[in-house]
């Protein structure tokens, strides 16, 4: 049954259709890497800017050397360590490949994923497929085929259903293209693993790194206004706005639910692995929750817990920027 699921998909992507499918971080958008009418149907799917350069997946390493121009030393070591799994590399792209693919930089990100569908999907299509996260631009991260079909309908040729992603936030991207590894996104693995895995601090990402679109500001957005704030404020500021007639929907880490009438409550885990697996499907369900703003209890300021900082802020950024009718 999964098998015919598999060759479906790469009957589809062959014919430059586009196929989303689970990944251990989120469902991918994919299309054949090679083929540019194929890559710009994920454009117009998610409504993305062009210039906004994609993730291409590999079923393995070995395969690197296929689209860049050096495999430098650092990024062989954290290819060694944490492939496959929930990293992407920025390398030195070959010339051949689409500026579509690349949003025109010298540089492609690359990441092999470890999650057994995208892996037999990526052996048995035997290419590169380009995949960004299976969401209309700037909205949250689809970490179900449900969700997948509800933020791009009719866009996508064909869903393989892998059931809930595992890791359930964004890979972590490190830039090993420059002098010095730089972070350009947090993700599960964390600084920390990264610095120990190549014994030197990673830079910070500044000026000279290439442009990482998707990691502006505003990002991971759902369509209710949401507010990121400490514990206590969520209570003061979900009483008061409740008095005033508003609906309010909070994520908290406390199952200490206060009695307020109406609240849309619900408990993340206090373990960071759970709430991140549980993040962008409970943003889901509170935004369809018909409540006028989500308050969101800071999580701690620890490093396990920096990739959902990182998601969060972004939520709340993109919210000041929406309408909040
Ligand atoms: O976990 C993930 O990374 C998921 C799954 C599907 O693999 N993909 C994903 O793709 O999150 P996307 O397109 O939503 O985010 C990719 C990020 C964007 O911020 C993009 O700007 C950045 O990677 N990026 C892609 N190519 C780049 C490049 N050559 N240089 C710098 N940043 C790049
Ligand atoms: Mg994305």
């Amino acid at each position: 049954m999964q098998r015919d699921e598999i060759a479906r998909a790469v009957e589809v992507l062959r014919a430059g259709g586009l196929v989303a499918f689970p990944t251990e971080t989120v469902y991918g958008l994919g299309a054949d890497a090679s083929n540019d009418t194929a890559v710009k149907k994920i454009y117009a799917a998610k409504g993305r800017p062009r210039n906004h350069p994609l993730i291409v997946h590999l079923a393995c390493a070995e395969a690197v050397s296929d689209w860049v121009v050096t495999f430098p030393e650092p990024a062989r070591r954290l290819a060694a360590r944490f492939w496959p799994g929930p990293l992407t590399l920025i390398l030195k792209r070959r010339a051949e490949i689409s500026d579509l693919v690349t949003g025109g930089q010298d540089t492609v990100a690359l990441r092999v994923p470890s999650h057994r569908i995208a892996q037999a999907l990526l052996s048995a299509f035997g290419g590169g497929i380009a995949a960004p996260s299976a969401n209309r631009y700037g909205r949250v991260s689809a970490t179900t085929a449900e969700h997948v079909r509800s933020e791009l309908g009719g866009a996508v040729d064909y869903v393989v259903d892998g059931g809930a992603c595992e890791v359930g936030i964004e890979s972590t991207i490190v830039d090993v293209s420059g002098a010095r590894p730089a972070l350009l996104r947090p993700g599960t693995i964390t600084a920390e693993q990264l610095e120990r895995e190549l014994g030197i601090p990673l830079a910070a990402a500044g000026a000279a790194s290439p442009r990482a679109p998707g990691t502006l500001a505003k990002h991971y957005a759902p369509q209710t206004p949401l507010m990121l704030m400490e514990a206590d404020l969520v209570v003061e500021l979900a009483a008061s706005m409740t008095r005033q007639g508003s609906r309010v929907a909070v994520l908290a880490r406390s199952a200490r639910r206060p009695v307020i009438p109406g609240i849309t409550w619900v408990a993340a885990s206090s373990d960071p692995a759970s709430y991140a697996h549980d993040l962008y499907a409970n943003l889901r369900a509170l935004d369809g929750a018909g409540c006028s703003a989500i308050l969101v209890e800071a999580p701690p300021l620890e490093p396990a817990w920096a990739a959902i900082h990182d998601r969060l802020t972004r939520a709340a950024a993109g919210s000041a920027t929406t309408d909040a009718t």
